[in-house]
């Protein structure tokens, strides 16, 4: 087992996710701060080896629905929570948000990022294209963080084991503190998880750190085939939020290698009084109607079609919208299609969208390719970077013309862009943080940030506004069902069917 300062003899070392991604998996991304503050005290004596709590969809989130500044989220967290190291997730050049952004501000929301309170900062990219990754990795280890950058995993005639093995190494070279194998879908089973865990083992010195959700039902024996090949750190749940569309619970894995060489030394009494506050919290969730129980079901398509259990439910919808739900299975046939001529793509946010919605496309359209989305064709140019196998010339053409296929580093096409941020947002951004939650949600931080100004303004209104909130929510609460998952959360040209959630994605 790996001796470096991230990790420390034989023990397996866990990660919870309870703060983020296991209620954006199961929730919508809906938990409050104030309904995580009185577990910290719990949560910070367990000794868990971070815990994940920012990025992904709660900025969006907090912002958009919840009227929360997210960093004033962290900094609460972070003081609440001195003695865990705080970990979030990045989209490479993407940040938080749809586009490739700059590398100045990726330079300054990993700075602020830090300096607001995190310590880890896991990093991935869609297509895996390294390039995308660079900027943000420098970053982080420049401002001290812990950089972990991740390989999406997927299954496809170009990803073998080797493909993770080599980008691994690659990773490692580019000066990885963690690697972590992202596997948002749960298509990685346990025996292959045992081997490919085995083989990074041997072939880098990196700690390799596994995520993984439960969708498939898999989970748990991934994590105990993964933790016998010498993975070094897992991601888990605590139960009230554990399981199905979010990780594997944290108590079981603990007490299956309780008494093992691998033991993690974290104690069941104490997880089980934090998982009593949160199974309030998880109620309080499925009450409002953020959580639906099939987010607890076992998908079976995902292990047969390999596709990620939220497509299909986007897909779902978009089909009900379009009165076509007689289609499921044409498009379903035409999701491998799409995919392969696309040069396989791992189905991860924000390709799973993208290719999902082509396939709809190709089958409503009558012709295939008849109607192309404005992402399809930024795929195919390479604006997204670099795709993992070949295209194919042909849809490649149907797709952009006569278009130039961007060679180089996407964001090597982007000019410095914080001057004309800080300068479009104004009086209105207070701080740095403003400015860069301004560059990630243009729309949204600036409603927020009205809002925000006017409640300032007339503190008296806040109360009746607090009761419109709320009773808003509720509203809301209903409509959105944690399950539909549409295109809203990829910008414009393809339609988001209006009854469906955008901050339900899978990462
Ligand atoms: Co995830």
């Amino acid at each position: 087992m790996a001796n470096t300062p991230f990790v420390d003899g034989k023990k397996l070392n866990i990660t919870d996710t309870i703060l983020r991604d296991a209620h954006q998996s199961q929730a919508a991304t809906r938990m409050r701060t104030e309904d995580m503050l009185p577990a910290c005290e719990t949560l910070d004596k367990i000794g868990f080896w971070s815990l994940e709590c920012w990025g992904g969809a709660t900025f969006d989130t907090c912002m958009r629905f919840l009227d929360e500044d997210p960093w004033e989220r962290l900094r609460t967290l972070r003081k609440a929570l001195p003695n865990t190291r705080l970990q979030m997730l990045l989209r490479g050049q993407n940040i938080l948000g749809y586009r490739n952004y700059s590398d100045d501000v990726v330079d300054r929301f990993c700075k602020k990022s830090i300096e607001n309170g995190i310590d880890v900062v896991r990093i991935f990219d869609a297509l895996n294209d390294t390039r995308n990754l660079m900027q943000a990795m420098k970053c982080v280890k420049e401002y001290g963080g812990v950089c972990e950058p991740a390989m999406s995993y997927t299954i496809s005639p170009v990803h073998d084991e080797q493909y993770f093995i080599d980008l691994a190494m690659k990773l490692e070279d580019m000066g990885a503190d963690v690697i972590c194998i992202k596997d948002m879908a749960n298509l990685l089973l346990p025996m292959a998880a045992h081997s490919l865990v085995s083989k990074l083992k041997e072939r880098v010195k990196t700690p390799i750190h596994l995520h993984t959700h439960n969708t498939t039902g898999t989970g748990d024996m991934v994590y105990l085939m993964a933790t016998l090949a010498g993975v070094d750190i897992v991601d888990c749940a605590l139960s009230p939020l554990g399981n199905g569309t979010a990780q594997p619970a944290t108590e079981s894995l603990v007490a299956t290698l309780s008494g093992h060489e691998r033991d993690t030394g974290l104690d069941l009494e104490i997880l089980s009084e934090a998982a009593k506050h949160f199974r309030v919290v998880a109620d309080r969730l499925s009450e409002e109607g953020f959580r639906d129980p099939k987010v607890l079901q076992v998908d079976t398509n995902t292990l047969i079609y390999q596709v990620p259990g939220g497509m299909l439910s986007n897909l779902i919808s978009q089909l009900k919208d379009a009165k076509a739900e007689d289609r499921y299975y044409d498009v379903m046939a035409e999701i491998p299609k799409v995919r392969k001529e696309f040069g396989y793509p791992p189905l991860v946010t924000p390709t799973s969208q993208i290719v999902g919605t082509q396939a709809v496309m190709n089958i409503l359209g009558g012709e295939r390719y008849k109607m192309v989305t404005k992402e399809s064709k930024g795929l195919m140019r390479g604006e997204y970077g670099q795709l993992p196998g070949p295209v194919d010339a042909a849809v490649q053409k149907l797709c952009i013309g006569d278009d130039e296929v961007i060679e180089c580093r996407p964001a090597d096409l982007l000019q410095p862009e914080i001057d004309r941020l800080t300068e479009e947002i104004g009086e209105l951004a207070r701080c740095e943080e403003d400015v860069l939650s301004y560059a990630l949600f243009p729309q949204v931080a600036e409603t927020f940030f009205t809002n925000r100004q006017r409640k300032d303004a007339n503190p008296a209104g806040d109360e009746l506004i607090a009761v419109i909130t709320a009773a808003l929510r509720a509203y809301s609460g209903v409509a959105a069902s944690p399950l539909v998952r549409s295109m809203g959360d990829v910008p414009s040209a393809v339609s988001a069917s209006p009854g469906s959630n955008p901050m339900v994605r899978n990462s």
